[in-house]
């Protein structure tokens, strides 16, 4: 079967869009869905590519075992054939990858769009304790859309 393609979206790629991929790759891991599943992130803005993410980034990701090897990279226009699902950090974000998609844009979603909880700002100029609070908004976001995608309590494993 194919995997379903999921690529998260953030600005830079080095704060909330590689950490909802860690905690996506985690759960993943967890449930022995690694195979049921391709995950990537990217950002819309060029400045931070081929940097690993921010430190804080990775004392949070390290500190929820979390952690992955990450380089930062922009999102590239066949991201939008490629991946089945694109999850925008904020609304920017979902303005600008819609606009990038053209006939793709029915893939792009806001991350909070199913539960209307807003968006995750981006933390980038705050301290550790907003990187841990951005960490645990994204932890419950990511397991939402998991479950949305491969149900746990279905007994055949797959989502209908
Ligand atoms: P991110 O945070 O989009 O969550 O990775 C940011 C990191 C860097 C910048 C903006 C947002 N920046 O402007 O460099």
């Amino acid at each position: 079967m194919e995997p379903t393609r999921v690529l998260f979206v953030c600005l830079g790629n080095i704060c909330r869009s590689p950490m909802a991929e860690g905690i996506f790759r985690k759960l993943i891991k967890e449930r022995g869905l690694e195979n049921a599943f391709e995950v990537d992130s990217a950002g819309t803005g060029p400045w931070h590519a081929g940097e690993p993410m921010d430190p804080r980034t990775e004392t949070v990701l390290k500190r929820h075992g979390a952690y992955f090897e990450h380089r930062a990279r922009q999102i590239r226009p066949e991201d939008f054939q490629h991946y089945d699902l694109i999850l925008a950090a904020d609304r920017e974000v979902e303005r600008d990858l819609v606009r990038l998609a053209g006939p793709f844009r029915d893939k792009v979603h806001l991350i909070t769009e199913p539960w209307g909880q807003g968006e995750i700002n981006d933390p980038w100029e705050g301290d550790l304790w907003l990187f841990e609070q951005t960490y645990l908004e994204l932890a419950d976001l990511v397991e939402k859309w998991l479950e949305r995608l491969w149900p746990e309590n279905d007994e055949a494993g797959r989502a209908p």
